[in-house]
């Protein structure tokens, strides 16, 4: 069969039921995209906290509040997700397989951590399920505006062949770009991804900070970091991150380095290490743009390394 023909098949094939264990941010967001496309049923929905579990009902429109893991064993499923946190979710995996009377045979669980492997489902696995990781490259910070902006990200899979072939069919007809990854590439991957999408918003945190301490107003400061931001982040991603390097470090300017330093200790030495480990990774950008002689990369590789 054909990739399309299987996309079809799996298309007009009744939905399978999906239950829930962990409906907070990326939870919700994930049964509500399939559900709304009509690529899953919900079964039961899961949380320690029953008000969770009500919220993430509502927000789906589907599915049934269960009180505890117990309850489960009467929501049959063939799709199960577990969407907590990365902690818990070995534990989730132990817990389900310890309970009686739920067939694994044919059933496929996937979680969503960008670190955790499929191999956290071990418990479920032994007992005949198809098991996988699948993250979804996106911010769920506010499930509502994930629910437009959610189309075209990037879903990377990982596990059994069988739990990816039925991931990547419902992960792609809900507009993800579906690729896989070996087990072993997972934590490189996922600092990548929380470096580009945590700390770009810690950045944003820090420069406002100093700009506080500035005395410039957070108004005034939104409008100075906005349009910079937006426009160094288009140039990077366009350009590449060589090319799109400019500033002080790029031109070699030590003494302004110096100045930026001072300044910081005064006023808020907690900033000194964010600003000299992006600094010499600005450093490294500048090397490879090869337009500054040893020298003035020495002079400024000093600085930044020095306590
Ligand atoms: N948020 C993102 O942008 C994002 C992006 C990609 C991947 N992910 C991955 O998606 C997963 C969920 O992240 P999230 O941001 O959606 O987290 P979240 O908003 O904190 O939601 C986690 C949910 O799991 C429930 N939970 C936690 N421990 C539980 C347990 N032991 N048993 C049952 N339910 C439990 C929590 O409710 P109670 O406290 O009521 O139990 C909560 O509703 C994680 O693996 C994360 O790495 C998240």
């Amino acid at each position: 069969m054909s990739p399309m023909d299987e996309q079809k098949n799996v298309l007009n094939s009744p939905p399978p039921r999906m239950n829930i264990i962990g409906s907070g941010k990326l939870g919700r967001t994930l049964a509500r995209l399939l559900h709304d496309a009509g690529l899953v049923t919900i079964g039961g929905i899961y949380n320690r906290h029953i008000d969770n579990s009500e919220s993430a009902r509502a927000f789906i429109g589907d599915g049934c509040v269960v009180k505890n893991l117990e309850q489960l064993t009467k929501e049959v499923a063939e799709l199960w997700m577990i969407a907590t946190s990365d902690d818990a979710i070995h534990s989730c995996a132990k817990q389900l397989a310890a309970l009686p009377d739920i067939n694994w045979q044919n059933a496929v669980v996937f979680h969503s951590s960008g670190l955790k492997t499929s191999a956290e489902l071990g418990p479920l696995k032994k007992l005949g399920s198809s098991v996988a990781s699948a993250h979804p490259a996106h911010s769920f910070a506010s499930p509502q505006r994930s629910l437009t902006s959610f189309a075209s990200t990037v879903c990377t899979l990982e596990g059994d062949e069988r739990a990816i072939d039925s991931l990547d069919s419902l992960f792609s007809a809900i507009g993800g770009q579906v690729t896989t990854i070996k087990a072993e590439a997972k934590p490189l991957y996922h600092a990548a991804t929380v470096m580009a999408s945590n700390y770009l918003v810690a950045l944003l945190g820090a420069s406002e900070a100093l700009l506080e301490k500035a005395g410039i107003e957070a108004a005034l400061a939104s409008a100075i970091l906005s349009p910079l931001m937006r426009q160094s982040l288009e140039n990077g991603l366009t350009e590449g991150a060589v090319n799109a390097l400019t500033g002080p470090i790029a031109r070699g300017d030590s003494k302004t380095i110096q100045a930026h330093l001072k300044a910081i200790e005064q006023a808020a030495p907690g900033l000194r290490s964010s600003y000299t480990s992006m600094g010499t990774q600005a450093l490294q950008l500048a090397r490879q743009k090869n337009t500054l002689s040893k020298k003035e990369l020495a002079n400024i590789e000093k600085l930044l390394i020095e306590k």
